[in-house]
Parts: structure tokens; C-alpha cells; sequence
């Protein structure tokens, strides 16, 4: 018979039972549904609302049950529809009809709303881990390449140069946003729904601060019907690892694009890259297309729980039991893309040379002609037509404003001396950038400072974080 079945006269139907069961999904929260269930009857104990030794008994049982379906002993039902009542019909299977006990005072309503909560938190702390790791790597290509300069783009035209460094801090502080939004978001997830009980509150002199303080929440939620009904931490997580999502998936087309023969400007390590089945000579960038690929899925989890949430009453619905599986897909997909961009980031070859090549052969240098005419006095409107003179004759004689010699320069303006050759050169160009956040060297190696502190006020708040979601009563 059901757990619910006392007002029942038939069985249900099997087609209902598959249709309407989420334990091939939500086992996934098992650990946090029993340290939720520990922390209920702790509570329980203690408020004694049952007795000592039956609470004692219902803890044993629920650690013996958490050991099973670690070890994959236990044997999880559709019959009973998820997690929470799998877990209580084991219970009982372990220490008979005083498991029914557990459940007094609570719904499955705010136990799922719980273990929501407790599954993300974990989530979040496994995330931040992940997002520094990929910032580290960054970080140690800038530091390997605070001497290569490559082309910098707009309109994927080349633009002016910069330092790979800078281009590579430019992702720090870009993922240093997501990290700053998923910890932001964590004062949000860590509050204790557990004590709305279906929608209303309970009858039983519950302690639900006690609860909250067991399981390392901040404090608990002020109103049961929003405490059954909000799944906001879900939108907020999706749209946050949306954010992370966009974000690789713009390094990765970069990747891609420099890995091609066309731009030649790195290579992925043999063991990040992958060949072709018919073509011998393919290396392909699987891992950064992949990558980019998936952000189609993790948008789509956004779209779908706003979806789903989008006109529901209050309080609980069953229509809520969808807000699941993209959130653990979002997460498991995060987890996985970021796992490998660090390691693959890392090993990645930079071609310096190949880079410098590609600097040496454009007008990246044109606006530095033009600023250094504006720095003899000409207007800037009129050095801007000046130059563009001057660039039309390179491109009709097939050449680089530094081929030219300096009677060619002095042709376009006598104002033009010998010194325009070092003006010129990649290197001052870059280094000419010597303003806060610019591409000069020095002004990249104060972005690593910044990072390192910044990297450091992460790893605090991870171990910070761990301890709270490693508390746990099993
Ligand atoms: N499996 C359900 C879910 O994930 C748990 C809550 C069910 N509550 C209910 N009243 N049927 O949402």
C-alpha cells in the first residue's frame, strides 16, 4: 500500500506510478534528504514532540538507510513515487512502524524545498572551486605571455595589438563576475524552508530555528506558502550558470578560431583535442565545440523552469517536481565543462611567434601614427586623414606603415622624424597603453595583483562554504 494510500479504494494505475514518479532523478538527493530527516528528528527529540528513545531509533535507521543506497544496496521504487518516500519506506523496513514517526510535523513539501536548497548549496561551493581553477589557469598563460602580443579585434578586424596576457586577464575578471553572482546568490539558497510543513505551517511545537542552525543555514524563511512555493534559487542558479555558460562558450569559439590554419595562434594539447575517423590529418577542437555547444542546453533549463513557474498559485504544485533535472543537468554539465577547461587551458601551446607575425603584418599600429602627429601639435581629425592616406599608399605598394622610410613618411607630413620607427613598433604600441585596466605591461601585471587578492578572497570563501555544506549529520 501507498503512504498515502489510506483514502485510496484502488491501486493506482501503472502507467500514473511511472508517470508520476521522480526517483530515477531525484535519488540524486538522497544524502541531503536524510541529513534533512536527521535534522528533523534531532529537532523532534528535542522539542519532544516524540520520545528520546524512538528518535534515537529513527537516526540509526536513517544512517543504516543512507549507507545502503551509498553502497547501491537499497532498492529504490517507482511504486514509491521519490526520494522522500523511498527513504521512509526503508526506514521502516529498518526499524519497523516507528519510522512512521519521522514525518511528524513536516510535508514533502518543504522537505523537498530542503533538500533543493542543501543539493545547491553543495553545488555552488563545487562551482566556485571550478571557476577558480579556470582562473588560475588564465592567470599562468599571462604570466607565461607577458611579452606576446597578438592582434586585438573589433569587428574581427584587426585593431590594434595587445598583450595575450591582457586578453587572457580579460576571461579572469569576466568568470571573477560569475563567482562574485554565485556567492552573492548563496545568501538566497541557505535558508530553511523546513517547518511550512504543506503549506500552512504545523501543529506541533516545532523548533525550526533549530533545524536551520543543525544543517548550517543563515536562518529560515518568513512565510510557509512562499517557503513551498519558491523555486527563485533555481531561476537564479540557471541564470547564473547561464551567465558562466556564455562566458566559455565565447572562449571557446575563440579557441576554435585560434586553432585554425587561418589565425595559427595555439595549439591544444594532443590530450584535449580529438581526430577525424576518415580525414588522418584532422585535430579537431571537440572540447571547446562541445563546450559551446552545450550552453544550447543550459539556456534551455532557464527557459524551462521559468516556464514551468510562470503562472503557478500558491502553494505547491506537482508541476514543481520539473525543476529538477535541469538543474542537476546544469550543474553536472557546468561541472564537466569547466573540469576540463582548466587543464586543457593550461596545456595549451601558445605560438608567440606566429603572433608576432600577424601584428607585424597589419595597421594595428595606425592610431599610434595618428596620436603621434596629435603629439606634434596636428588635430586629431586632421592626423586620422593623414594617416589613412598614408595606409591607402602601404596597401597599393603592398607593404606596412614600418616598410616605409622616412622620406615615404615625410611625404604624408614633415612633421614625421626618425623616432616614428620605435613609435611604431609593436612593442611601444602596446607598452604607449600605459593607463588603468589599458594593455601596457605594467598595467597587466597590476590586473595580476588584483587577481591574486581577488583569488585569494575565493579560496577563504570556499573553505569557508565547504565547512557549512560538509556539516552534515551522517
Ligand atoms: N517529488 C515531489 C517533487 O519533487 C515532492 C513533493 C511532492 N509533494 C506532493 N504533495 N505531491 O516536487
Amino acid at each position: 500500500m501507498k503512504l498515502w494510500g489510506g483514502r485510496f479504494t484502488k491501486p493506482t494505475n501503472q502507467l500514473v506510478d511511472e508517470f508520476n514518479a521522480s526517483i530515477h532523478f531525484d535519488k540524486k538527493l538522497a544524502k541531503h534528504d536524510i541529513n534533512g530527516s536527521l535534522a528533523h528528528v534531532a529537532m523532534l527529540k528535542k522539542c519532544e514532540i516524540i520520545s528520546a528513545e524512538d528518535a534515537d531509533t529513527i537516526a540509526e535507521g536513517l544512517k543504516k538507510v543512507a549507507e545502503k543506497i551509498e553502497k547501491g544496496e537499497a532498492e529504490l521504487s517507482e511504486e514509491h513515487e521519490d526520494i522522500h518516500m523511498n527513504v521512509e519506506k526503508l526506514l521502516t523496513e529498518e526499524v519497523g512502524p516507528v519510522g512512521g514517526r519521522l514525518h511528524t510535523g513536516r510535508s514533502r513539501n518543504d522537505q523537498v524545498a530542503l533538500d533543493m536548497r542543501l543539493y545547491l548549496r553543495q553545488a555552488l561551493v563545487e562551482i566556485n572551486g571550478l571557476l577558480l581553477d579556470v582562473q588560475r589557469s588564465l592567470t599562468n598563460q599571462a604570466k607565461a605571455n607577458m611579452d606576446t602580443v597578438l592582434p586585438g579585434y573589433t569587428h574581427l578586424q584587426r585593431a590594434q595589438p595587445v598583450l595575450f596576457a591582457h586578453h587572457m586577464m580579460a576571461y579572469v575578471f569576466m568568470f571573477q563576475r560569475d563567482v562574485e553572482r554565485l556567492q552573492d546568490s548563496w545568501k538566497r539558497v541557505n535558508k530553511s524552508p523546513l517547518g511550512a510543513g504543506a503549506l500552512a505551517g504545523t501543529t506541533f511545537p516545532i523548533d525550526r530555528g533549530y533545524v536551520a542552525e543543525q544543517l548550517g543555514f543563515d536562518g529560515i524563511t518568513e512565510n510557509s506558502l512562499d517557503s513551498v512555493s519558491d523555486r527563485d534559487f533555481v531561476v537564479e542558479f540557471l541564470a547564473n550558470a547561464s551567465m558562466v555558460s556564455m562566458h566559455l562558450s565565447r572562449l571557446c569559439e575563440e579557441l576554435i578560431q585560434w586553432s585554425s590554419a587561418e589565425f595559427n595562434f595555439i595549439e591544444l594539447d594532443d590530450a584535449f583535442s580529438t581526430g577525424s575517423s576518415m580525414m588522418p590529418q584532422k585535430k579537431n577542437p571537440d572540447i571547446a565545440e562541445l563546450v559551446r555547444g552545450k550552453t544550447g542546453r543550459v539556456y534551455g533549463h532557464l527557459t524551462g523552469i521559468l516556464t514551468t513557474l510562470k503562472g503557478l498559485p500558491l502553494a505547491y504544485n506537482k508541476d514543481m517536481q520539473e525543476d529538477k533535472e535541469g538543474m542537476f543537468d546544469t550543474v553536472e554539465t557546468l561541472k564537466g565543462a569547466l573540469g576540463l577547461f582548466a587543464p586543457m587551458l593550461e596545456t595549451m601551446k601558445v605560438k608567440q611567434q606566429e603572433m608576432y607575425q600577424a601584428v607585424r603584418s597589419d595597421f594595428s599600429n595606425a592610431t599610434d601614427l595618428a596620436d603621434y602627429l596629435v603629439g606634434k601639435g596636428m588635430p586629431f581629425r586632421e592626423s586620422h586623414a593623414v594617416v589613412g592616406q598614408a595606409v591607402l599608399h602601404c596597401i597599393n605598394q603592398d607593404k606596412y606603415l614600418l616598410d616605409m622610410s622616412i622620406e615615404e613618411f615625410q611625404e604624408f607630413s614633415e612633421l614625421i622624424e626618425e623616432d616614428i620607427f620605435d613609435v611604431l613598433k609593436p612593442e611601444t604600441v602596446v607598452n604607449a597603453r600605459d593607463v588603468a585596466g589599458g594593455t601596457a605591461k605594467n598595467r597587466v601585471e597590476e590586473q595580476l595583483t588584483k587577481a591574486s587578492q581577488l583569488f585569494g578572497q575565493t579560496d577563504q570563501w570556499i573553505q569557508e562554504h565547504e565547512k557549512i555544506t560538509g556539516q552534515t549529520a551522517l
